[in-house]
């Protein structure tokens, strides 16, 4: 049986797939080992390693990665998976990308936390290699009264899954998520729960100034457009 934990990663992160094209090319265009930072269930990290990528994922999570490693092995692939935090870690200098996706990086707690991940990453990559991280640097706040965007959906075990953002409120120098996750299970019971999840605001101006003090020079940012359900997304380009 999946677990709660793991379904709703996939629920909230799986169906995202505007990104894909984007982490295709860099990786294409760096043409050497990929490091995906945050990498979860794989959303990513599988579709590389199925391109033929030598793929490493990265997650504090040792469950989803796991989960990750299983469907690695289904789909005959190979990703070598890490399990640290992303505001500190030690991995040779082999990275050609470090693809950080999904705004991972507006998760670290603050600029402390930031300035460990872009010394380690830094370490991580190979000369001249790209870090290049997602962020929303545009989510529009809204609150219970205005339309409210479609909810995620899924099903596991005969269980559907359904996460209702509800509300985006500024915070200072962050935005906070709220959402109402709700289970119907197979006799039609449904159960509730409020899920909170907190993005610091940054900006890629703030980010190259970061990023600069530990060696890594921002290059033009790219753009992740948005979609009918996702806002869109700005990547922050920094070469090693
Ligand atoms: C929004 S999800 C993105 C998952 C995946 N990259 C994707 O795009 O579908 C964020 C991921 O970052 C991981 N994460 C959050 N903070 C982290 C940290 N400090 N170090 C490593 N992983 C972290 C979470 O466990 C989660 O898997």
């Amino acid at each position: 049986m999946t677990s709660a934990h793991v379904v709703w990663h996939d629920v909230e992160c799986g169906g995202y797939d505007a990104d894909l094209t984007l982490w295709r090319e860099l990786a294409r265009s760096a043409g050497g080992p990929v490091l995906d930072v945050g990498a979860g269930t794989g959303r990513v990290a599988l579709r590389l390693a199925g391109d033929g990528f030598d793929v490493t994922a990265l997650d504090r999570d040792g469950e989803l990665l796991a989960v990750l490693a299983d469907r690695a092995r289904a789909a005959g692939v190979e990703v070598e998976t890490v399990r640290a935090d992303a505001a500190s870690f030690e991995l040779p200098a082999r990275f050609a990308l470090i693809a950080v996706p999904m705004q991972t990086l507006q998760l670290l707690p603050g600029r402390e936390a930031r300035g460990g991940f872009f010394a380690s990453a830094r370490r991580a990559l190979a000369g001249g290699g790209l870090l290049a991280a997602a962020i929303a640097d545009e989510l529009e706040p809204f609150e219970e009264h205005s339309a409210l965007p479609a909810p995620d959906v899924g099903e596991a075990d005969g269980h559907q899954f359904l996460s209702q953002p509800v509300a985006v409120r500024e915070r200072p120098g962050a935005v906070r998520i709220e959402r109402i996750r709700q289970v119907v299970a197979p006799d039609g019971s449904r159960t509730s729960e409020d899920d909170v999840v907190e993005l610091r605001r940054l900006s890629a101006e703030d980010l190259a100034e970061e990023a600069e003090a530990h060696g890594l020079h921002a290059e033009p940012p790219l753009e992740v457009p948005p979609t009918l359900e996702h806002v869109g997304s700005t990547v922050v380009m920094l070469r090693g």
